[in-house]
């Protein structure tokens, strides 16, 4: 099988996105005290350009979840495979995601997250795949919104590869 990458979406175009969002989200937020939560692993990338152009003050904290299990179709079961250190009571938080597919994911955090008192939560997101969504929910950045084709790049991967190209390509695999 060969793999073969095509560019939907450049660095450049990405960049400039990304200060366009993390611009909206300082006005949004100016006075407050922003905190923002990255899931692991396929947001770190996103989330770190993100912060950078963010110029106020702005707290981090990382979770770790997964979807899949064993299997390779999503289960549906969210497992926190590791929780938040902060606690985010009376926070402004910010779940950030590299993509939102079904919505199983970040419907699960929102709900769990929104238990734990904070002031707010919001969601950003890179990727929107509304094509395939089952599950209705809020995003309040999106970055770009996608077809349903396989993408890699800016931390999305295909079995953990292909996570740190630094532009969103299309996969496809093919018979050789
Ligand atoms: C991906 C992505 C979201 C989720 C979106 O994570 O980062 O968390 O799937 O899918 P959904 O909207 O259908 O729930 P994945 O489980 O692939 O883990 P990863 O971030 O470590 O790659």
């Amino acid at each position: 099988m060969k793999e073969e990458l095509k560019v939907i979406i450049d660095e450049d175009k990405i960049a400039k996105r990304i200060k366009e969002i993390a611009n909206k989200i300082e006005k949004d937020y100016s006075g407050k005290k922003l905190h923002i939560v990255c899931v692991l692993k396929g947001s770190v990338f996103f989330m770190c350009e993100l912060a950078k152009h963010i110029n106020m003050p702005v707290t981090l904290d990382f979770m770790s979840v997964s979807s899949y299990g064993d299997g390779l179709v999503s289960s549906g079961y969210i497992n926190i495979v590791q929780d938040l250190t902060m606690d985010i009571k009376g926070r402004n938080v910010i779940i950030v995601e590299d993509i939102v597919d079904s919505g199983k994911t970040i419907s699960y955090l929102c709900n769990m997250l929104k238990k734990r008192e904070p002031e707010s939560v919001a969601v950003c997101t890179l990727l929107d795949k509304p094509a395939r969504r089952e599950t209705d929910v809020k995003l309040d950045y999106v970055g770009f919104e996608v077809p349903d084709s396989f993408i890699v790049g800016i931390g999305l991967d295909y079995a953990q590869k292909y996570r740190n190209l630094p532009y969103l390509a299309e996969l496809k695999i093919k018979e050789e």
